[in-house]
């Protein structure tokens, strides 16, 4: 299977967010990772469907929606209506994970379930029979250019054994530190998308940074 990249684009320069989408689409980027965060369920404020329906509008890739927000069976056909392509939850703030799901893929996307660092896996044993894919945070969510959390190697390749037992069409996407330093191993542990951030816009040629982390991830054999 193809291994995905996602620039998050959280961690780029909003004055120029555009022309630096276009770069990582010419670099070989797969999807676009949007970071929707409401202050509330995280501690940092972002962007909403207006400025998704801008970017949906230009860009010929998926954009994925990553919602850390409070209550979002609320805002999902908003995000769905503004091009989201993919749409992923946090489990722990959705407690009719059943019915959020099946609302995401009802209304016509990938249905993602996303776990915190803290969340032990089992919390998406059930949800995964329903999910299009996992979303493994390897920082707490909130903020671009955390430190990777080492521990979730480990917990990578236990939710890929999860995967292949349970559901194998699922993907597994990663999130958050992920680098041109660490890349190969997240994409051997089990990565079938990788997220980077500042992993890729805070490097001055972001096409040329692109480029090199989709090389890194198509080299990498998993194992
Ligand atoms: C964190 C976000 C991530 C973040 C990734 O809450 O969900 O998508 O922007 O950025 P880096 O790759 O810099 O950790
Ligand atoms: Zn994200």
């Amino acid at each position: 299977m193809e291994k995905l990249l996602a620039p998050s684009i959280l961690a780029g320069d909003w004055w120029n967010i555009g022309e630096q989408i276009e770069a990582t689409l010419r670099g070989g980027a797969d999807i676009i990772h949007f970071d929707v965060m409401d202050g509330h369920f995280v501690p940092n404020i972002t962007v909403g469907p207006e400025i998704l329906t801008s970017i949906s509008r230009r860009v010929n890739v998926p954009v994925d929606a990553h919602l850390m927000i409070e209550n979002p069976d609320r805002y999902i056909p908003s995000f769905v209506e503004a091009g989201a392509k993919w749409i992923s939850v946090h489990i722990e703030n959705v407690p009719h994970i059943h019915r959020t799901l099946t609302l995401i893929r009802e209304l016509g996307a990938k249905a993602g379930v996303v776990l915190n660092p803290g969340t032990p896996l089992s919390a998406v044993e059930e949800a995964i029979h329903y999910a299009d894919y996992v979303l493994l945070m390897s920082v707490n969510p909130g903020f671009s250019g955390q430190r990777f959390i080492e521990r979730s190697l480990e917990r990578l390749s236990l939710l890929r054994d999860m995967r292949d037992r349970l559901n194998p069409d699922c993907l597994i996407e990663v999130d958050g530190g992920v680098k041109e330093d660490n890349v190969v191993e997240v994409v051997r542990a089990g990565a079938d998308v990788v997220v980077v951030g500042s992993g890729i816009f805070s490097a001055k040629d972001v096409e040329a940074q692109t480029r090199k982390l989709k090389d890194l991830i198509s080299s990498a054999v998993a194992v």
